[in-house]
Formats: structure tokens, C-alpha cells, sequence
């Protein structure tokens, strides 16, 4: 690929985004305890909701982020990566500040967009080729658990995993897909890791259960993405939004109950469910943590933690791993 061009991989081989979604769907509705992997909110419209979640002031892991990012950029990008990947880069506008640096030490040659969501994924890797004249820009829409492997990889990079979404892997995937990526680092490499850190409930809760309804929206967004690829027929105004601090597994545990008893029929899966009055249907986790359980994480998954930044408020953690 020239440099200045732009590459979008939107159907790696063996499907696109939403293959398997019947299967997972199937699998989640048919439990006892209904469950929906939260991969499935974005869609257009879930990834325009998340912005706007970013924009609440009870949300605050994004600000925090971004001033732990404009604080520390040098002392990431030490290591001079020549490339930045980004999984689940969303609409990447922390990563400028990443590019920024790398632009500044004269080591910026390539920035990998990894996201699930198509529409999101091509506005970026096109803004960002106009941003940063020189740079290749290579958008890769996949799901990055079933398909980290095949995202390019070039030596001299910085994996960068920012927003807290590590938290949204449950515990066991979260530690295969570390150790998948401490897999995938040469020596040179970096890590980038964006925490979200136990808090007081008060604090999470709000986080989560915005006043303006926005992450209320976002949750019961799932619904409209099944509704749509799966022809199913959920009311969205069925449920309500749920999300609590489940402090013994120090996640967010953000759930759809039912208002009311309801039959629901995907008929793309000839399935017909149930939901009971006050059911809940668990749609993401948001797991939140501490410098300990990041630094022994690392440990297990074969990397090791170089470099450990908080914001002011010490609410989210930044870390820099590389592999041993
Ligand atoms: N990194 C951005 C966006 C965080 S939102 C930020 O910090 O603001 C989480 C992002 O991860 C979304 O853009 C979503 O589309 C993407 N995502 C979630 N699950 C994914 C998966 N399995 N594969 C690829 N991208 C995923
Ligand atoms: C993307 N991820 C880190 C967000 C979080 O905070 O867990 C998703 C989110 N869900 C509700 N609000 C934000």
C-alpha cells in the first residue's frame, strides 16, 4: 500500500461483522439467565449513542482519559512506533493524540483502525487520511476476538486498547485475548491499555444511568440491531434500563427488564421467547480495576507493565505492557 492511500477490509473471508450473530443470539435467549454480548449495540446508531454517552457529565472515563493521554503522549510513544493500531477504535478521537506524538518525534508512518462498526470505521480511516497527509491509513472492520490474528501487524507498533472496553470482556476472554495479544507483540512493541478503577457506587452508578437517558438508549439499541438483522419484533419501550454495581465482580452489570410479560419471536432463528414480568436480560458488562489486577493480568497473559499513569482525580488508569 502507497503511503497517503487508504484501505478498508470490510468482509474478511470467512464472513462479515455479524457472522454467528444467529448462533450467539440463539445461545443467549435460550439460557435461564438471558444474555446478549455487547458487541452487537454498535450499529450506526449504537456507535453515534456511545459519542454521546462520552459527552454526559456523569461519564467520565472519557475525559479522564483523554487528560491522561494529553499529559503522558511522550512518554508513550518513547519507544518510537512507526504504527498505531487501535482495537475498537469507535470514532478515534483520543487517538489524535497518540498520531500527534508519534507525527511530533518524526516516527508516524501508519495508523490501523480496528472496529466492528462499518460505518464509524470508514469516517475515521477518510478523516484521518485528510488529517495526516504522508501516513498509510488501513481500516480494518472485523470483530477483533474472532479475528485478532489476521489484523496486520507490522513491527514497531503500538497496540493501543483505550476507552475501558477491556472491561467489557468477561474474565476468561479477557485473559485469552491478553495472551493472545502478548502472542502477537515483537520485541519492540507496545501496549496501550485504557482502565476504568473500582470507585464508590455513587460515582459508577451514575456513570452508567445518565440523566438524560442516553446510556438508556444505548442499552435498549440492541434490541433495534436484532429487530433488524434477525427480523425480530422487541419493543424497546418494553424495558427499561438497569445497571448496577455488582461489587463482589467489581463490573457494572448493565441489563433490559421487562416491564410487563412478553412473548418475543425472532423469526430469522424460528424462535419464540419469553420474558416474565421484572426479567432481566443481561447486555454488557463493565468491569472496573485496580493496579494490582491489571498488574498480575498482565503477568499471566506473558506481559509485563512498564508504565502505570493516572488522571488527577486517580478515577482511570492508563498502562504500558510489553511482552516478556
Ligand atoms: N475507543 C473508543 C471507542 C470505545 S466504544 C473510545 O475510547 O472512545 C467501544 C468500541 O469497540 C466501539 O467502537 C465498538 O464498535 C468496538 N467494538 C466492540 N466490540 C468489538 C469487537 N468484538 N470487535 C471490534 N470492535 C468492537
Ligand atoms: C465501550 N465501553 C468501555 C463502555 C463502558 O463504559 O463500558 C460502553 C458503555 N456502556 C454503557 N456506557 C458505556
Amino acid at each position: 500500500m502507497a503511503d497517503g492511500s487508504i484501505e478498508i477490509e470490510v468482509d474478511l473471508p470467512d464472513g462479515g461483522v455479524l457472522a454467528g450473530i444467529a448462533e450467539v443470539v440463539r445461545e443467549g435467549l435460550s439460557s435461564p439467565f438471558k444474555e446478549l454480548p455487547p458487541k452487537y449495540f454498535y450499529d450506526e446508531r449504537g456507535s453515534e449513542l456511545f459519542e454521546r454517552i462520552t459527552e454526559q457529565p456523569e461519564y467520565y472515563p472519557t475525559r479522564c482519559e483523554r487528560e491522561i493521554l494529553q499529559s503522558r503522549a511522550s512518554d508513550i510513544v518513547a519507544a518510537a512506533p512507526r504504527t498505531l493500531i487501535e482495537l475498537g477504535s469507535g470514532a478515534a478521537t483520543k487517538s489524535r493524540v497518540l498520531l500527534d506524538a508519534m507525527r511530533d518525534a518524526g516516527t508516524l508512518e501508519r495508523f490501523v483502525p480496528v472496529d466492528i462498526s462499518e460505518g464509524i470505521t470508514r469516517r475515521v480511516a477518510s478523516e484521518l487520511t485528510d488529517e495526516y497527509p504522508g501516513i498509510a491509513v488501513e481500516g480494518i472492520i472485523c470483530d477483533y476476538e474472532t479475528h485478532l490474528e489476521r489484523i496486520p501487524r507490522p513491527e514497531g507498533a503500538l497496540i493501543a486498547f483505550l476507552g475501558g472496553t477491556i472491561g467489557n470482556f468477561r474474565p476468561a476472554p479477557r485473559r485469552s485475548f491478553l495472551a493472545r495479544i502478548a502472542t502477537l507483540m515483537y520485541p519492540g512493541d507496545r501496549f496501550l491499555l485504557g482502565t476504568d478503577l473500582v470507585k464508590d457506587r455513587a460515582r459508577l452508578e451514575a456513570a452508567y444511568d445518565d440523566a438524560a437517558g442516553v446510556t438508556a438508549e444505548f442499552n435498549k439499541n440492541v434490541l433495534n440491531v436484532l429487530n433488524r438483522e434477525l427480523d425480530a419484533d422487541f419493543d424497546p419501550d418494553a424495558f427499561e434500563h438497569v445497571a448496577f454495581w455488582d461489587e463482589d465482580n467489581e463490573w457494572i452489570d448493565i441489563r433490559l427488564r421487562a416491564r410487563a410479560e412478553q412473548f418475543v419471536d425472532i423469526r430469522a432463528l424460528d424462535m419464540r421467547t419469553h420474558f416474565a414480568r421484572n426479567e432481566e436480560m443481561r447486555t454488557e458488562i463493565s468491569t472496573k480495576f485496580t493496579r494490582d489486577r491489571i498488574e498480575s493480568s498482565y503477568a499471566d497473559a506473558g506481559l509485563e507493565l512498564t508504565d502505570w499513569w493516572t488522571d488527577d482525580e486517580g478515577l482511570y488508569a492508563l498502562s504500558l505492557a510489553r511482552a516478556v
